[in-house]
């Protein structure tokens, strides 16, 4: 029986898409491998969303490939940086795009030595499955590609153009997944948000009405959503169902109206505080995270002051913090990269030292507080402590307990320890 391994790099999509494949290759009679160094394929599932991640998994591929030395091991490149690099990469013996993600399992069976395949065929979702350690929780890929060609992204060309999976597909698998005992469900997509507008299904807001209906299924998350497409009716519906998390990612990436119009992000600052606003006239707390890109091509001091004025306004608990990083093929690839990189380095620098202090505010307001967590495990460090998540995402240790992963339990807010909760079970 031949071992494969499995190295996963990127976004939750491609976390969600190497669980999906594993069950996949175990189902056609491959075996999990403990390590690379004794698998016979390493599957090598990677991201290109910046030059940096790219060269990360090019070294890492050079490593692999010096196994060979030892042992006859076929490396497999999957996924975005697959789809990217395909011209590039040298120590891989498959070269297997976005859309070969699902065939991977029929390919490595098939006893090819060498193999490259790219295009945009037919793109088949792969099933569902509940996370190997924690089998309450699943991801769950609802839309695959994106329509929205932001200027510095190159998703769009590497997963190509969006297509949700039917509406009917996703209730049935997540009945399916409620039933072998998933309470938790994570729907992902590169615009989770604008589900269903590809083909004549129903809304996002929609579909969240139906998964909550579904008995078994007590907390519902969603990754990432686009202020453009954050209409009323999603509003309402994050409003008014209990099981959906508390907590909504949606990335701003500038606080500049100018700049998100070169970045063709299609919404204002206008727009983004509106649905701040809304959310926050919730009566009860709601968490928000963030993604900011500075350094963006043209990007002046003034429009830079403008992000820190928007993030400070809106307060975000949590934010993710980049540098442009220019990707041939994009829009912006033709535009200079106009900020200098000791520049680019001191914005980010300052930013995240700016959203460090809000955080830090923001999080003491917790203490005293009363909230529920579901317990993800038991700590590394200290093994009589239990985590988990409460209702808005954040994660809470409870002290001196030894609790039931996947059960919920009432915890009240005693302190901070950097900037996570510490909490009483109650
Ligand atoms: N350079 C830097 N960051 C980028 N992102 C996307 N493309 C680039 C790029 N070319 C960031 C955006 C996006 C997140 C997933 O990665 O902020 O929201
Ligand atoms: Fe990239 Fe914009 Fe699509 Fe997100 S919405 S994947 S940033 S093009």
């Amino acid at each position: 029986m031949k071992k494969y391994f499995i190295e996963t790099y990127g976004c939750q999509m491609n976390v969600s898409l190497s669980d999906q494949l594993d069950e996949k290759m175990k189902q056609k009679g491959f075996k999990p491998s403990a390590s690379p160094e004794k698998a016979d394929f390493i599957i090598v599932n990677a991201c290109s969303v910046r030059e940096h991640a790219e060269n990360r998994v090019f070294q890492r591929l050079l490593y692999l490939h010096s196994l060979k030395k030892k042992k006859d091991i076929k490396i497999v490149a999957t996924s975005c940086f697959a789809q990217n690099q395909k011209e590039n990469i040298h120590s891989a013996d498959y070269i297997l795009g976005t859309y070969q993600i699902s065939s991977i399992p029929d390919i490595l069976s098939n006893g090819h030595r060498h193999f490259l395949k790219v295009e945009f065929d037919e793109y088949e979702f792969l099933k569902p499955v509940r996370n190997r350690e924690n089998p309450f929780q699943s991801l769950i890929d609802i839309t695959v590609g994106c329509n929205n060609f932001c200027s510095y992204c190159i998703v769009p060309y590497l997963r190509g153009p969006q297509i949700s999976r039917p509406s009917k597909q996703i209730i049935e698998e997540v009945k399916r997944l409620g039933d072998e005992g998933v309470i938790e469900i994570f729907l992902l997509g590169q615009n989770v948000n604008s589900y269903g507008k590809d083909s004549s299904d129903i809304s996002f807001a929609g579909l969240l009405y139906k998964i909550h209906e579904i008995d078994n299924i007590k907390r519902i998350k969603f990754l990432t959503s686009h202020p453009k497409d954050f209409d009323k009716e999603l509003i309402q519906a994050v409003m008014t169902l209990p099981k959906l998390s508390r907590w909504l990612h949606l990335p701003l990436q500038s606080g500049s109206d100018r700049v998100l119009q070169l970045m063709n992000r299609k919404y204002s600052m206008a727009h983004y505080y509106d649905i701040v606003d809304r959310l926050r006239s919730y009566k009860k707390d709601f968490a928000q995270s963030t993604d900011i890109l500075v350094g963006f091509p043209g990007e002046t001091e003034k429009d830079y002051q403008e992000t820190l004025t928007a993030i400070n306004n809106i307060g975000f608990d949590e934010a993710f913090t980049f540098k442009y990083s220019p990707r041939k093929g994009t829009r912006s690839y033709a535009l200079t990269d106009s900020v200098p990189e000791k520049e680019k380095r001191a914005r980010l620098e300052n930013l995240v030292r700016v959203q460090r202090k809000t955080e830090k505010e923001k999080i003491i307001r917790h203490i005293g507080q009363g909230c529920t967590v579901l317990v993800e495990g038991q700590s590394k460090k200290e093994k009589n402590d239990a985590f988990g998540r409460d209702d808005c995402n954040r994660v809470v240790i409870i002290k001196g307990q030894k609790l039931k992963k996947g059960e919920f339990y009432p915890v009240r807010i005693t302190g901070v320890k950097g900037l996570t909760l510490l909490g009483e079970r109650q």
